[in-house]
């Protein structure tokens, strides 16, 4: 058993590939090395290699990879910070709003089909690239006003895409309130997003159920329709 829950987890290729938070690891293993005492089976090699291997590192940079499984054959991977605020952005992780959003999005794909789309405030990619996978846009334009976001952006829309995709993708520094209307002409977008985004006049939606993703309990989302 001990053997089976390593390959599915740390010794799982994705998970090689793209190691989740050293802190995450960390507590993983010793769930499970705790798991295994309780019922009175004696710890395997392996286990007892990955936990030792895994303390020995530091968690120096609070970084690490999220691998969100969308459904059987997609699964999206983000670097993401494990901070709520770093680096004087609180644009380097994934708020539980891209990804209720996503969900709305998978499900009603006709809205952003052949649409040209521009996401505000679009931190490290979630929303984007779920879009960019499932719904089929004419054109997507990320944006956001911190350039060390836009930096992980981009990283994490190469690591999903293998620098291969087939939509026009495009990634700017933008502030959502003095976006002039020349920009906006020439940015022209049929549908505008934002998750986690403040400031914007807004109306109330019908939520959708949750199924996707794993949420907070205790967190309470709302959709809106931007208008300016
Ligand atoms: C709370 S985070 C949400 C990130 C992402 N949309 C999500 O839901 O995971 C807000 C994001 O908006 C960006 N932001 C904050 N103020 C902004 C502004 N005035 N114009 C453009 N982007 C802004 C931040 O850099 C950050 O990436």
């Amino acid at each position: 058993m001990q053997a089976k829950i390593l390959d599915v987890t740390v010794k799982n290729p994705l998970c090689s590939r793209y190691p989740p938070p050293v802190s995450y690891q960390k507590f993983f293993l010793r769930c499970l090395y705790d798991c295994v005492e309780r019922f009175g089976s004696e710890c395997s090699d392996d286990l007892a290699k990955a936990y030792t291997d895994i303390l020995l590192l530091q968690d120096s940079e609070n970084s690490g990879y999220h691998s969100y499984k969308i459904d059987e054959k997609c699964t999206v991977t983000l670097q993401e910070n494990s901070c709520f605020v770093a680096k004087s952005t609180t644009g380097l992780q994934t708020w539980e709003a891209a990804k209720y959003l996503s969900e709305w999005c998978i499900r009603n794909k006709s809205h952003f089909e052949n649409k040209t789309i521009l996401e505000l405030g679009s931190g490290i990619g979630l929303l984007g690239i779920i879009i960019l996978k499932f719904c089929n846009p004419k054109k997507y334009i990320f944006s956001d006003k911190s350039e060390e976001v836009l930096k992980l952006l981009s990283s994490n829309i190469k690591i999903n895409f293998k620098n291969h995709v087939n939509t026009f993708v495009e990634q700017r520094q933008l502030m959502w309130a003095d976006i002039s209307d020349e920009e906006a002409e020439v940015i022209s977008p049929d549908v505008i997003l934002g998750t986690g985004t403040s400031g914007l006049s807004y109306q109330t939606l019908e939520s959708h159920q949750k199924a996707i993703f794993i949420y907070d309990e205790f967190s309470t989302l709302m959709l809106y329709k931007i208008y300016r």
